[in-house]
């Protein structure tokens, strides 16, 4: 039987059945901050052909010097043979325009926490790279459907959400948009495995499951910061000797960076409601440049901390 369908309208699509992997040789990685280096590094390691992109060439140039370390340091520590870390970095390749990753099988976009600018930055993938490549974002709240609609493949987009330090942490969080098929999620959990990780797959909703929770209890340790409840250090020590949390909230927040849960805060606020308002203290530090570790200080003063990759 054929079904006839209202002039105008069109069929709902279904999921992809096939859940066969799709080829992942070069994985472009966009954004060298924090996370994209990061992600780069584990790409590298996990032997795909990384290509680097970030619109400032300082970015770039940093990015190489700390993942140097970073490899340096994994082979001292006995983490990395010398020639798999020697070969890894021979994958990396830094490029300067979007353009230039035009080659990879999956782009992972990590610049800042933008809506605007990552619906653009979707746009850009979708124009340059082959039609089958697969477009990842590392947002931390964002609705990656939002991203995959300025594109022609809704169903190759999806949220591959890392952790801070990316060598370091063993979780991806795999974000299932609107029209994410399986093939894709497949795929990406697959690529998240070679990594290192554990992945876990969630619906997409804002701030899927961890950074959800995790900004109220940053927020919250900022409120009790603000009204005297008791000093930054002591919240940590509680959180972490009392409830056995690995770092401390404001810890955390100075390495996340501030303004990045600044505006996961917001943007929580905006669509889940009144308990996500961010602290006045929270917006107070940003407002004065005090970001967290990058800057130098957040929370704490790092000025005369050697920083360690
Ligand atoms: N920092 C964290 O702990 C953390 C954790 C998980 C996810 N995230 C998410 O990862 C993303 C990146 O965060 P970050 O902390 O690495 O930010 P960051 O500010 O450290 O780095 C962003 C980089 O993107 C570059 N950039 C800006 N515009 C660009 C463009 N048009 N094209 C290419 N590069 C561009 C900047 O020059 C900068 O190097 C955000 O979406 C953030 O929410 C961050």
């Amino acid at each position: 039987m054929t079904i006839k369908f209202k002039e105008g309208l069109q069929p709902l699509k279904l999921p992809d059945e096939r859940n066969e992997l799709m080829t992942v040789n070069t994985i472009a990685v966009i954004g060298a901050g924090t996370m994209g280096r990061g992600i780069a590094y584990v790409s590298a390691l996990g032997g795909y052909e990384t290509v680097l992109e970030d619109v400032r060439r300082e970015m770039l140039d940093q990015a190489m010097d700390w993942m140097k370390k970073a490899f340096d340091q994994g082979v001292e520590r006995g983490k990395v043979s010398a020639d798999d870390a020697k070969n890894a970095l021979a994958r990396v390749r830094t490029v300067g325009r979007v353009e230039e990753a035009a080659d990879a099988d999956l782009v992972i976009e990590a610049a800042p926490e933008d809506i605007e600018l990552k619906i653009e930055l979707f746009g850009m993938f979708d124009k340059f790279t082959r039609a089958e490549t697969i477009l990842a974002t590392n947002t931390s709240s964002l609705s990656i459907t939002e991203m995959a609609a300025i594109t022609q493949r809704p169903e190759l987009c999806v949220g591959m959400h890392f952790f801070n330090p990316v060598p370091k942490m063993k979780l991806l969080e795999l974000v299932r948009a609107l029209e994410t098929s399986e093939q894709t999620l497949a795929t990406c959990a697959e690529v998240g495995r070679r990594m290192g990780k554990e992945v876990v797959t969630v619906r997409e909703s804002p701030g899927f499951i961890t950074s959800r929770v995790n900004a109220l209890i940053g927020n919250e340790a900022f409120t009790m910061l603000e009204t005297g409840i008791a000093s930054a250090e002591d919240i940590d020590k509680a959180l972490k000797l009392g409830l056995n949390h690995p770092m401390g909230p404001f810890e955390l927040g100075d390495l996340v960076g501030l303004d990045v849960r600044l505006s996961i805060l917001e943007y929580l606020h905006r669509t889940l409601g009144e308990k996500y308002r961010p602290s006045p203290l929270l917006r107070q530090y940003v407002n004065a440049g005090r970001l967290g570790r990058k800057a130098g200080r957040g929370v704490y003063d790092y000025r005369k901390e050697k920083l360690e990759p």
